[in-house]
């Protein structure tokens, strides 16, 4: 049985991967980050289901979908995090959940403070700004040095839990979505955890691409969602809250369907997309008949790894992610040393190699540009980026 490291570089294998994705024509698409494909059989899965549900409307919804299925799809989702359902409840997407976290965390009092840090998502630093002004606490901003390392993560904290006594929440984001730097959420967590401070999780960018174990990582609350690194429908995530802190979040404004004892009344109020959801099983089924995310995330490492080696050996680029295996993931961010606006050189990557990225802003260093190849994407393309940034940084 080869590793999984082994196995990410089986071309063959992961070409016939690609094959059951459906693409448009095209530029070679490296901004995956924004959300997944689906595979063509959930693809076809969902359109099934949109017509079925539209055809049956509320009947199917109200005599199964709500009473059974909705909490069958729970249970698998719990299973695949290995936790309980009552862990666990639907949302729309990441934000969703991190936001009723973050407005319904119930154990703030007069004095204390709040923490985040430079690599969190801005809907969620925005969430933490707008929790610190509606309560009266203080927010605490911190950056990260440049560049960071396991320990300087975990340091950073540190400093910060010794400095500011009065911290009760923070905010901590697993993968950022600046340059795919992979937070060490368990040793970060038990470093809070001994200064009774509470971390909310954001987990978007992990699931489906980081193997980790939800129970040990030690966070009480997270937000996560399943169309980036899972490949299911857009519109779907959840929050998980450990069912021994549900009393230190209230039900959402709005709430009147669930007792205040379910964690489903902590989740946003709304129809959900219910073809979406009904495509999960798939989804869980073909996340797992791939190697889940210990080979998914492999592959998209191996990827990353093709075209960082080379990257770091050329003067012109700044490779902005650490290369320590616990801070990366197929996500990696660089910088065109002599151009001050990166934006012309995602122009330039687009006009001249037809590959596809994106500008990422707002850390304390200034922009970047994000590289997040995907399932669909080849050996072949890495390389063909490895000549685009020798050539345009020469
Ligand atoms: C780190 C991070 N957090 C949160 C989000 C928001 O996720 P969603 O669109 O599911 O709300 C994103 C989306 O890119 C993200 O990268």
């Amino acid at each position: 049985m080869p590793s999984n490291a082994e196995h990410a570089r089986d071309e063959h294998f992961w070409h016939a991967v690609a094959a059951r994705y459906d693409l448009e024509p095209g530029p070679i698409n490296l901004e995956n980050g924004y959300f997944g494909r689906m595979t063509r059989s959930v693809v076809a899965q969902y359109e099934r289901h949109i017509e079925f549900i539209n055809r049956s409307n509320s009947v199917h919804v109200r005599q199964r979908f709500e009473m059974i299925e909705s909490l069958e799809i729970r249970a698998q989702l719990a299973d695949l995090l290995g936790t309980s359902a009552d862990a666990v409840a639907l949302t729309r997407c990441a934000s969703d959940g991190l936001h009723a976290l973050i407005r319904n965390y119930n154990a703030l009092r007069p004095g204390d403070q709040l923490l985040v840090s430079d690599q969190e998502y801005p809907s969620v630093l925005g969430a933490m700004r707008w929790l610190a002004r509606n309560r009266g606490v203080e927010l605490i901003e911190i950056s990260h040095p440049c560049p960071v390392s396991f320990d300087s993560l975990v340091a950073t904290y540190q400093q910060a839990f010794e400095r500011y006594p009065r911290l009760k929440l923070m905010a901590l984001t697993y993968v950022t979505h600046r340059s795919g730097l992979v937070m060490p959420v368990q040793a970060i967590a038990a470093a809070a955890r001994e200064h009774g401070v509470d971390v909310i999780l954001d987990g978007a960018h992990a699931l489906g691409q980081i193997d980790f174990d939800l129970a040990a990582l030690g966070i009480p609350f997270a937000g996560f969602n399943l169309q980036k690194w899972m490949g299911a429908p857009l519109s779907l995530g959840f929050l998980y809250i450990d069912p021994k802190r549900l009393a230190d979040i209230d039900p959402d404004m709005g709430e009147e369907r669930y007792p205040v004892s379910d964690i489903r009344a902590r989740a946003p109020y709304g129809t959900p997309n219910i073809p979406a959801w009904m495509t999960l099983p798939l989804v869980f089924e073909e996340h797992r008949a791939l190697g889940g995310s210990a080979a998914k995330g492999a592959r998209l490492n191996y990827l990353r790894d093709l075209w960082v080696s080379e990257a770091r050996r050329m003067p012109g680029i700044e490779v902005l992610t650490p290369d320590d295996p616990r801070l990366y993931c197929g996500i990696t961010s660089l910088r065109f040393r002599h151009e001050p606006e990166q934006q012309r050189m995602v122009e330039r990557l687009l006009t001249e190699y037809n590959l596809f990225t994106v500008t990422r802003d707002g850390t304390a260093h200034g922009n970047c540009i994000r590289v997040t190849p995907g399932l669909a994407n080849t050996a072949q393309d890495m390389k063909l980026l490895v000549r685009a940034l020798g050539e345009l940084s020469g």
